[in-house]
């Protein structure tokens, strides 16, 4: 396709360009829109925005495709480890058997945490949130590690201690806001079996390490590895524009991922799977409201920007549950109540004129549980699967030769020039 789309103005015609994709993606180059023409483009969500040209996630919402790297998440989620798709996302390629050797003596070389960051963590007031302590932490992490990000070898050495370090940070604020003692990482566990032993092991009960969880642990992270330029992402590549360090940027997206309608979705499923529970098991009521234009409820772990066919990703997690559930005798009434209540809403008109269909947080709440995972640190689970995609973007975001400083325009709305009124006349 070489057309340029013609914008007609006040009579006069200008040309963009129109860029075409590897998958055949189409946009408009308006880069120089507003010099040309004056005008600017409004865009509430930036639905219909492209922020960025990315080589990292391909994504396609009517089929219900993701891809890392050009590998489908199906293929890397039955092979792969997540430890090998953070460094296919990072590094562009799939590691050699030594150099993902290699990772695996640098990530217990860094797993360990300033003993000082306790103080940290112990004044915290108990009740505060997971996700609020692991976003200060990480930025913290930078009062600790000062170096300048600028040479490649520099970024690397951050890199892997923030992807070992938030995972020893995460089990800690479990432990601390249990008052237990914190477990340190062992030398012989790896990506994932050491976060499950970092979380549950105690003095009293050793934690023995299954390798059905540690499986669907990794397949938990894989498939939350990256997903293009979603909110916190796109949060990540745009405080990191400003040159911040990528401490910084990395905290920006976890507290974005915190919200409801993103990342915290799979914590507000949990807990509407369990209001159902609670209402004798009424699904079809939860259904209603969601319908209901009156009520600002929406049915939580439904719905998403980009899928309108079913998400990739919560296929591979409904049939987990299934499997990780069976394989530990672990019945959990709330998986079946998820079924019933998918099943209505995909046979209910709304729901199917509005495409609504299950995303990822669905059905991942479920295998957490199984884990052992309490509630509020599932979405700290979501933060540590999503960090690879982040540094990733991030990375590619600081290497791009027409990087720019982020800062959208607006559409000002607001009084026109107006006289102060001194305070006795007002
Ligand atoms: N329940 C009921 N109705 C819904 C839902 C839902 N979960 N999601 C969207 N809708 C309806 C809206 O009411 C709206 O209806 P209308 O056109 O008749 O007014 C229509 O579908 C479009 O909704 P928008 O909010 O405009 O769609 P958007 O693309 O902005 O929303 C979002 C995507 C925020 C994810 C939305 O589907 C939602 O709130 N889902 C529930 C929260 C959730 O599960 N978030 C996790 C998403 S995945 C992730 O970020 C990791």
């Amino acid at each position: 396709m070489s057309e340029n789309v013609k914008i007609v103005f006040e009579g006069k015609t200008y040309e963009f360009p129109v860029i075409v994709g590897t998958e055949g993606e189409t946009a408009i180059d308006i880069s120089n829109l507003r010099q040309m023409t004056g005008l600017i483009t409004l865009d509430p969500g930036y639905a219909n925005t492209g922020s960025c040209s990315s080589s990292i996630t391909f994504m396609d919402g009517e089929k219900g495709i993701l891809r890392y790297r050009g590998i489908p998440v199906e293929q890397l989620a039955e092979h792969s480890s997540f430890i090998e798709t953070a460094y296919l996302l990072i590094n562009d390629r799939l590691p050699a058997k030594e150099e993902l050797n290699q990772v695996s003596v640098l990530f217990n070389d860094q797993s360990l945490v300033h003993e000082d960051m306790q103080n940290f963590y112990n004044n915290f007031p108990r009740a505060s949130h997971p996700m609020g302590i692991l976003s200060s932490m990480v930025n913290a992490l930078r009062s600790f590690y000062p170096e300048l990000q600028i040479i490649e070898e520099e970024i690397n050495i951050t890199v892997t201690r923030l992807l070992s370090k938030v995972r020893t940070m995460a089990a800690m604020s479990h432990k601390i806001s249990r008052g237990h003692k914190v477990v340190y990482p062992r030398p012989d566990y790896k990506y994932c079996a050491n976060f499950l032993h970092m979380m549950f092991d105690t003095p009293v009960r050793p934690y023995q390490i299954n390798e059905t969880l540690v499986k669907a642990l990794e397949v938990f992270w894989i498939l939350h590895a990256d997903h293009e330029q979603n909110c916190s992402t796109s949060t990540v590549r745009l405080v990191g524009s400003g040159r911040v360090n990528l401490y910084a940027a990395i905290s920006a997206g976890i507290a974005a991922l915190w919200g409801p309608l993103h990342g915290g979705a799979n914590q507000a499923v949990i807990e509407m799977l369990t209001d159902i529970q609670n209402d004798g098991g009424n699904y079809q009521r939860a259904i209603d409201r969601a319908k209901d234009k009156k009520d600002s409820f929406r049915l939580m772990g439904f719905g998403h920007r980009v899928y309108k066919a079913y998400d990739p990703r919560a296929k591979i997690l409904k049939k987990m549950c299934d499997n990780v559930l069976d394989e530990l005798y672990i019945t959990d009434p709330l998986l079946d109540l998820a079924k019933k209540l998918e099943e209505a809403a995909l046979t209910d008109d709304y729901f199917i004129e509005h495409n609504l269909y299950p995303n990822v947080d669905f059905y991942s709440g479920i295998i957490l549980r199984a884990m052992g995972i309490p509630t509020n640190m599932f979405t700290v689970m979501f933060a540590i699967g999503r960090l690879p995609g982040w540094i990733a973007q991030w990375k590619e975001s600081v290497d791009d030769p027409k990087w720019k400083l982020g800062r959208p325009r607006q559409i000002y709305t607001g009084p026109k020039e107006t006289r102060y009124i001194p305070i006795d006349e007002r």
